[in-house]
């Protein structure tokens, strides 16, 4: 099920070709090759704005692949702030940096290779934001992790939290009884939705990203 029908898709994503460069480019490219699973140009630009929006300097990013989010980011919190990723895979990371020094956003990346929330535990928190974007049986006790390390007035962010339509049973021809992430993803949104601390919204951009101011 398509969230956004592709062809609005197409067109919110061009509205930031002004944003091209040359690094940015050959990351898209990346991904497009190996079908890997960037959150691409429409929600990179979301995730910018949201941090500038809060005033982000202190930045935790839970899943960064080779560091596409990251990007916008670190673009985000500029040269004076910190941008936490995280990753399993050090090939990842090595990539991550390599993107990140050529596009001149080196400075404010910190890049933890290993599990997130094991990372995440021995970072000094409060965060103005963290973003969650790992495997998606881990998004429960992602979002019990963050929620904690979250300034109040920070937000918490979130990718796939629709998960093609799968969330409402997807389309009529799938088994009715949902596969474990989009069991952990609809159990994440409950909970988010249910925490009196946060105040959330979904924005059905994509593939729907949550995401959550906290209040309390
Ligand atoms: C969807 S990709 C991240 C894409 C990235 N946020 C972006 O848009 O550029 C998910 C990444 O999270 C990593 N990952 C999955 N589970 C993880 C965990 N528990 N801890 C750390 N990294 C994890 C995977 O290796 C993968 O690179």
């Amino acid at each position: 099920m398509d969230i956004v029908d592709p062809r609005v898709e197409d067109y919110l994503a061009s509205r930031h070709a002004v944003l091209d460069t040359p690094v940015l480019l050959e990351m898209e490219a990346e991904a497009a090759a190996r079908g890997f699973p960037i959150v691409g140009r429409t929600v990179g630009v979301a995730l910018e704005v949201l941090a500038r929006a809060a005033g982000a300097r202190r930045v935790v990013e839970l899943g960064s692949g080779y560091g596409y989010s990251a990007y916008w980011f670190a673009r985000a919190v500029g040269p004076d702030g910190e941008v936490h990723c995280t990753d399993t895979d050090p090939d990842n990371a090595a990539r991550a940096l390599d993107y990140l020094r050529r596009a001149g956003l080196a400075r404010q990346i910190r890049f933890h290779v290993g599990d997130a929330l094991e990372v995440l535990q021995r970072l000094d928190p409060p965060f103005d934001l963290v973003y969650n974007d790992i495997d998606k049986a881990g998004y429960p006790a992602a979002w019990r992790a963050a929620r904690e390390a979250v300034r109040v007035g920070g937000l918490y962010v979130c990718d796939n939290v629709l998960w093609s339509g799968r969330v409402v049973g997807g389309d009529a021809d799938e088994v009715a009884v949902p596969d474990e992430a989009t069991a952990a993803i609809v159990e994440h949104n409950r909970m988010v939705a249910e925490d009196e601390r946060y105040l959330s919204t979904i924005v059905p951009i994509r593939d729907g990203v949550m995401v959550a101011v906290r209040l309390g």
